[in-house]
């Protein structure tokens, strides 16, 4: 195939996945009943409203300055919708619904930012700027979803749910991984995208170590509840456990109490606890139990030890916006050993002990420098693996996400080690 035809063919299936993010995304705000759009589910996000317009002023600003004869045509929203990012414990926002455009407004800024974007696309692309717009929203499409989960179910209108996948008891137990070398990171190639926190490759050598079969289910983190673990100090480091108490933190955040007894919440729904998920929890209970439980969260070298041996493929996992909620931690895999590392990808992103910092060899995007250069602050940990609500692109082996260690709302569980 010549050469050009080649790069036509690339420049097509972006623009079909572009086009597909957009379609994930849009669903996603049909979800919110218009009365709540000026809502903030989560004090430390923006309103509803701020994300319609990010969307597509993040890839106005991102491509129309790299594409020939875009002109700018609304320099405010440009900047009002810009960056959509959390701040660090404390300086929650202040603004009020008053503050923002109207709905209409907002839509026929997405609807000729659309137009004018696709007319130029035809023509030109670079591959790199389609995958970080595609990525970039479709990480929104996930981030947007536990925060409409914290939304009021009457605020929602109910999306049809596939029951959860079937499983037996499960039976928890440890594997032993042997010492050898993790790979982490992607090799600079041409033909694929990450992102700049990707890069290099490299390898570290892990030394042995067990790991837990599966991500700990809301049944295990029950009996932590039950033993005191929210009001034991030892347990908990100074910083979580400051949190903890001016937050008045007591239980995960997807769980409910209701006249003695646990209650979940689903996306659209209130269920008895289910105890064979995986428990929903900050990296600050997530520690907290690992102390109780007289073990640690893994480091991400750790994890990916995990990952390079496991036959855990991504073909049956829950993940790529499949479910609205997650199923039971041993649901997942069939077909290989009994004894395997179940669910690594899909169904829960996993903390680790790690802090999210650069590889050698880091350089930022020049043309999104803060992508991950902001985050290197020392207060936010890698998650590896995905979630239900991850789209497979982003189920990549080197594909690293990170929170801050204080923040509930995350689909985002774990699974423990000793050493
Ligand atoms: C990589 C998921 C932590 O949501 O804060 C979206 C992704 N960056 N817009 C976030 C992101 C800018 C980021 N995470």
């Amino acid at each position: 195939m010549p050469a050009t035809q080649a790069l036509v063919e690339v420049q097509h299936n972006l623009l079909t996945r572009l086009a597909d993010a957009r379609s994930q995304t849009d669903r996603l705000f049909q979800i919110v009943r218009s009365e709540a759009l000026y809502k903030r589910p989560i004090a430390e996000r923006h309103r509803i409203i701020f994300y319609i317009g990010h969307l597509e002023a993040f890839d106005w600003n991102l491509l129309s300055p790299r594409m020939a004869g875009l002109k700018a045509f609304h320099p405010e929203f440009d900047r009002l919708f810009a960056f959509g990012i959390d701040p660090v414990d404390g300086g929650l926002p202040s603004d009020q619904p008053a503050d923002w455009p109207s709905l209409s407004e907002v839509r026929r800024y997405v609807q000729r930012v659309r137009r004018s974007l696709d007319a130029a696309l035809e023509k030109v692309g670079e591959p790199t700027l389609l995958h970080v717009a595609i990525e970039h929203r479709l990480m929104h499409a996930e981030t947007l979803t536990y925060m409409l989960h914290q939304l009021p179910l009457e605020d929602k209108v109910h999306q049809p749910c596939r029951s959860p996948h079937s499983a037996g008891p499960v039976e928890f137990g440890m594997v032993e991984i042997p010492a050898g070398w993790a790979t982490l990171g992607l090799s600079r190639d041409p033909t694929s995208f990450g992102w700049d926190n990707e890069y290099e490759a490299h390898s570290v050598h892990v030394p042995e170590f067990t790991i837990d079969q599966y991500k700990v289910t809301n049944g295990q983190y029950r009996r932590f509840m039950e033993a005191g673990g929210y009001e034991n100090r030892s347990l908990w480091s100074p910083d979580d456990w400051t949190w903890k108490t001016e937050h008045t933190v007591t239980q995960p955040i997807f769980w409910l109490r209701r006249n003695g007894s646990w209650f979940y919440r689903t996306m659209f729904d209130e269920i008895p606890l289910p105890l064979d998920w995986p428990v929903y929890v900050s990296h600050a209970e997530a520690h907290a139990y690992a102390c109780w439980a007289r073990k640690k969260l893994p480091s991400e070298a750790q994890w990916h030890r995990v990952a390079d041996r496991s036959h855990d493929h991504n073909s049956h996992g829950s993940f790529d916006f499949e479910k609205w909620d997650p199923s039971p931690v041993n649901a997942l895999s069939r077909g290989e050993g009994a004894s395997d590392v179940a669910g690594l990808f899909g169904n829960g992103w996993e903390w680790t002990s790690t802090v999210f910092a650069p590889f050698d060899g880091f350089r930022p995007f020049p043309f999104y420098p803060g992508y991950s250069a902001n985050f290197f602050d020392g207060r936010h940990y890698v998650i590896k693996g995905g979630s239900t609500r991850t789209e497979s692109c982003m189920l990549r082996r080197s594909f690293r996400n990170w929170f801050q260690p204080h923040y509930q709302y995350v689909y985002a569980g774990f699974r423990l080690v000793s050493e």
